[in-house]
């Protein structure tokens, strides 16, 4: 970084909160141990040691202090969800066949399939035991509807792979459960153990909402335009998985016959051969769909921005005002 340049809003707000953080973090750290299967600290070590922009515990944090909470328990709440996260990546990677993540090689490529799926469901089940221990049932309640909304996007996702009739609207779903369900519970639980007033948590709510479906936007935009070396894992993953991602579905709208009988060999025949990726691409860019798809991840953000009006002014609330900007303007 130069002499000059601002930190990322999240370390910012990281450095903001770096007492609650350095307490959630070690939480975490003694709560991905196990005593009896050596294996689950080797890759809870590999994949968390990696760090991750601790994004999700970031907006937990912040929600609950925004709305004046001085309790112990959104440490808790913020290690449930980076676990809760983590859980997902490890299982996702496996679905994904990836083999980079944080800029590692994935725990799927370094160990196997079992053991990701398997720490996966152990980190699952210590994001619960984390959560029981705050003792609020309308916390257990978010939690647990979004893990099980986290897993039917990906199945959703599954089944509209490889499949050009995949609309917007399917596209949408997905993505407001395998992601946006997550930094919208992230920042619920905040204002709920804040005992915050409705508004405030519905605020709360509708700002996680925006800004993880602006997310998962904006990745889905990397996966064809990012450079792999700054994101920590592959470009081009999406393409090789037959995704129908929204600068897919965008330039599948606006093809003509020659350009869907490409798409439709690559992504439904799975027939894929060398420079079909630069001939998406360029496809891409002919109809504008990665311009396009960055347009809809700014209407979100305008979206997240109405939200924090809702919310009592200061310099917590400008934080994640930054924050949302960051996540249709970054790279990594
Ligand atoms: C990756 O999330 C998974 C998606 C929802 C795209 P992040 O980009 O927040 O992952 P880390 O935790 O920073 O690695
Ligand atoms: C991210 O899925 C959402 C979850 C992990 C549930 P992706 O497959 O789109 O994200 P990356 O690109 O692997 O991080
Ligand atoms: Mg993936
Ligand atoms: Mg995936």
């Amino acid at each position: 970084m130069s002499d000059t340049a601002q930190p990322a809003p999240h370390d910012a707000l990281a450095a903001r909160l770096s007492d609650d953080m350095a307490a959630v973090n070690a939480l975490i750290r003694e709560r991905m141990a196990s005593e009896h299967a050596p294996r689950i600290p080797e890759v809870t070590a590999h994949l968390i040691g990696a760090g991750g922009k601790r994004l999700r515990p970031l907006l937990t944090l912040a929600a609950a202090r925004l709305c004046g909470y001085d309790g112990p328990c959104h440490i808790h709440l913020a290690a449930t969800v980076e676990f809760i996260h983590t859980a997902t990546l490890l299982h996702d990677d496996v679905v994904d066949d990836s083999d980079a993540r944080r800029g590692r090689p994935t725990a799927n490529l370094l160990w196997d399939n079992p053991s990701s799926v398997l720490v996966g469901d152990y980190l699952f089940a210590r994001s619960f035991q984390l959560m029981v221990e705050t003792g609020s049932l309308r916390v257990l309640g978010i939690l647990s509807n979004a893990a099980a909304t986290i897993a039917e996007g990906e199945v959703l996702q599954l089944t509209a792979a490889h499949n050009l009739a995949t609309d917007e609207g399917i596209y949408t779903r997905v993505i407001r459960g395998k992601t946006a369900a997550l930094f919208s519970a992230a920042t619920e639980v905040g204002g709920v153990i804040a005992d915050a007033p409705e508004e405030r948590v519905q605020a709360l709510f509708a700002y996680g909402d925006a800004i993880g479906m602006a997310f998962q936007v904006v990745d889905d935009v990397l996966d064809y335009g990012g450079v792999s070396g700054m994101l920590g894992k592959n470009v081009g993953d999406d393409f090789r998985e037959g995704k129908l991602t929204l600068p897919v579905i965008r330039a599948v709208a606006a093809a003509d016959a020659d350009e869907r009988a490409f798409w439709s060999r690559v992504i439904e025949k799975r027939d894929q051969r060398e420079g079909d990726l630069d001939r998406a691409l360029a496809l891409m860019a002919r109809h504008g769909a990665l311009e396009g798809a960055r347009d809809v991840a700014q209407a979100h953000i305008a979206a997240a921005r109405a939200a924090l009006t809702r919310l009592p002014a200061g310099d917590l609330r400008d934080m994640l005002d930054e924050l949302a900007g960051f996540v249709v303007a970054r790279v990594t």
